[in-house]
């Protein structure tokens, strides 16, 4: 009788009847959910603003489960899966409070759920931030059990789609190929997007996706984006089974060997999922997640970003005072800001001089430093530009006088011998234990203290959680450990950002292995690869800008031959590249000809003129890699449209192709907008279109002809609204 009382129950939700409606509302959509006191919290809709009468008579409302648990009236998919201490696993939640609060930006909703049985609360918090169209949504699970519980999945976030034809777009990668595209239908089945590598997040796959209706396009169309803030293992999971035309999407750390006991009284706090979406296709969808992340989540975000020239492709291990300075100079005279001194610096009883020793002994190599880091700071303030210098604090070599000191700092199953990664003896130190958090807090804050004037660090991380095992966790915590670890990263983090919050931080995880925002409200860029090649750039430059902002995306101007690749390339397409991110250089100044260094010097110049356009503007992807079009093109607008940089590359040249017109996107149609030629190959051989005035309207209507005869050749041009 009572199943049959809570069947008619919940089928009375179903159709929304009674219940009452809650919108969550960004400046162009809504998010709207549905529920009473002692029922189902029901998911209605999320999309473009329309009202409850539109949705209702367009039929895009759903009224399907809001957080499904597992146990009772499960639809295909849950969110959330608690073994009870008595064995019992299943839950059936319904609403018992809304809570509509202010956070900061933000507006949040939030709906307590608990469960009809057991003492288990559940709230589901969205949280919008109107002005970048984003809503967050995030969970907090409490045990009011007397015992312990195992949370066995833990999502932060479900949600239903309708649709019939829905494409996923995401990013696949690996090292030297980070970033590359994927767009594929989402036929019946299960796909699930994950990570289980423990320390680099995005060294695959990367926490964010794109479901487009229909196929994925840069213009047109309705598309959902999301993107999950945990800097460690996740899972994003799109099923579509239980009925043709949903799709449910589950996104949250992934659960895969992290149950989690749960103490009575305790509380557990999922990431956030960040959401957005837009009918200007998946171009818009970016473009709101650049907004979001630069305004809210990227620590100094909206600053601009120095020009730097990193030393490893310079010199790699090879670091010596005279070598350093020799490369500040160098670059100082073509215009540079900033250096950065990469590995090899460090260790005193064994100096690292290649990748199998020293790391964590960072107290500098006299040998190859007598003056230490403060010779170095002071060269840099001779050549007049900033400073900074590679780290890799979460990590010790077996040859290394701190696993001396603290062997049992390391992951390690207390059993077996160690799995070790690069140079044969890398390990990872245990992020959980405390002790390890003041000792990695402690690199940079003794760096700082005694080099204040250090203005940047790159913190590099180069292995994976392979001992998956943590000699300071209790026996019953051990499936903790892959969370434990990060938010004892995250705790070191804050703590060093409470302390240095102006200290400027790369993010590099052996290449771009750790791109995510959920690092990003501590560090302020990310170095994007080590393949430094330029035409392989275009592929993972065009890969990262589906989700981050230019400023993060570190992009190097290396040597050609280029290292990784073999392939020589002009150094005009290479700056023309480096120059759609945050530009740097990654080798020595002194192998340009003195001609090249002149090209440097003019094409160092014009980035800092435009830099605010290409690090602050909305980005416009024209033609994609993966369109096989022989030609790549993008551009960056300011927001009052008065400023465009316009970027056009040669890719390949097989054979003649058929001119096609240039169309441009973002301008105001109704403004004229004067052509100027950046980087010409010589300053008194200007392009075709330098000089003309075209009307917005033209330039996005209709176009321009613009031919590049010849593979590896570029045209950038900035656009002067007049
Ligand atoms: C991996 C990074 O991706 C490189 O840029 C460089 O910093 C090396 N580590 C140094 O060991």
């Amino acid at each position: 009788m009572k199943r049959l009382l809570m069947l008619v129950c919940g089928l009375l939700c179903l159709h929304g009847v009674k219940a009452e409606d809650y919108f969550v509302r960004t400046k162009n959509s809504v998010m709207v959910l549905s529920g009473e006191k002692g029922s189902r919290l029901n998911f209605v809709y999320y999309g473009p603003a329309a009202t409850l009468d539109e949705i209702r008579a367009t039929g895009n409302g759903l009224w399907w489960n809001a957080y499904p648990a597992f146990g009772t009236h499960c639809t295909a998919e849950h969110a959330l899966l608690v073994q009870q201490a008595d064995g019992d696993n299943a839950l059936e939640l319904v609403l018992d409070q809304v809570r509509e609060y202010r956070e900061g930006p933000a507006q949040v909703t939030e709906f307590q759920l608990k469960d009809r049985v057991h003492p288990l609360r559940v709230a589901v918090r969205y949280k919008a931030i109107p002005d970048v169209d984003v809503i967050k949504v995030s969970t907090t699970i409490t045990n009011d059990a007397r015992k312990p519980v195992t949370l066995q999945r833990f999502a932060s976030a479900y949600l239903p789609v309708k649709s019939n034809e829905l494409w996923l777009s995401y990013l696949v990668g690996g090292w030297g190929a980070e970033c590359q595209l994927v767009e594929e239908p989402l036929h019946r089945g299960r796909k699930v997007v994950g990570n289980h590598d423990g320390a680099r997040t995005s060294f695959v796959t990367h926490p964010s996706f794109m479901v487009s209706r229909g196929e994925p396009d840069e213009q047109r169309g309705f598309v959902i984006g999301g993107t999950l803030l945990w800097t460690g293992n996740y899972e994003l999971s799109f099923l579509r089974e239980s009925n043709e035309s949903v799709l449910e999407i589950v996104a949250g750390i992934n659960p895969e060997a992290s149950d989690y006991r749960l103490a009575s009284k305790e509380s557990f706090e999922t990431p956030e999922l960040v959401l957005t979406c837009s009918t200007e296709g998946k171009g818009g969808v970016s473009r709101n997640l650049h907004r979001w992340g630069r305004q809210y989540q990227i620590i100094g975000g909206t600053q601009p970003r120095d020009i730097l020239l990193n030393s490893w492709e310079g010199v790699y291990f090879d670091v010596n005072q005279e070598g350093m300075e020799r490369m500040m100079k160098e670059f100082s005279e073509i215009g540079g800001e900033l250096f950065v001194m990469d590995d090899g610096w460090f260790g005193e009883k064994y100096p690292r001089n290649n990748g199998s020793t020293s790391l964590g002994d960072w107290t500098v190599c006299r040998e190859k430093l007598p003056q230490g880091i403060g010779g170095l700071v002071d060269a840099a303030k001779k050549y007049g530009i900033k400073f900074g210098i590679w780290i890799e604090p979460e990590m010790t070599n077996a040859k290394s006088e701190l696993y001396e000191k603290h062997p049992d700092w390391v992951l390690r199953q207390p059993d077996r011998e160690p799995v070790m990664g690069r140079g044969g003896t890398q390990l990872m130190l245990d992020m959980s234990n405390p002790a390890v958090q003041d000792h990695v807090f402690n690199v940079v804050d003794r760096l700082m203290q005694e080099n204040p004037d250090i203005y940047y660090m790159k913190w590099d991380a180069n292995f994976s959680i392979e001992n998956a095992a943590s000699l300071y966790l209790p026996k019953e915590k051990q499936s903790h450990l892959y969370i434990e670890y990060h938010r004892g990263l995250q705790k070191t983090l804050q703590r060093i950002r409470a302390k240095y919050p102006d200290l400027v931080i790369q993010l590099c995880a052996s290449g771009g292995g750790r791109m995510s925002y959920a690092y990003f409200p501590y560090f302020n860029e990310c170095w994007t690869s080590d393949n430094t090649d330029a035409l392989q750039r275009l592929y993972i430059q065009w890969g990262v800008s589906q989700y981050y902002p230019s400023n993060v995306m570190a992009a190097h101007v290396s040597a050609s031959p280029n290292h990784q690749t073999g392939r020589v390339t002009p150094l005009k397409f290479r700056f023309d590249v480096a120059m759609t991110g945050r530009l740097g250089m990654e080798m020595k100044p002194s192998d340009l000809s003195a001609e090249e260094r002149e090209f440097a010097k003019r094409a160092i110049a014009t980035y800092k003129d435009i830099r605010p356009v290409v690090q602050q503007g909305d980005l416009y992807r024209l033609i994609s890699p993966y369109d096989k079009k022989h030609y790549v093109s993008l551009m960056y607008v300011t927001p009052e449209k008065d400023r465009a940089v316009y970027f056009l590359y040669r890719t390949q040249f097989i054979r003649s192709i058929p001119a096609e017109s240039r169309v441009l996107q973002g301008l105001d149609p109704d403004r004229n907008y004067l052509f100027r030629e950046l980087n010409p190959e010589r300053p008194d051989k200007k392009g075709p279109l330098d000089g003309k005035v075209i009307s917005g309207r033209v330039l996005m209507e209709q176009g321009f002809y613009l031919e590049l005869n010849k593979e590896l050749t570029s045209a950038v041009y900035e656009l002067i609204a007049q």
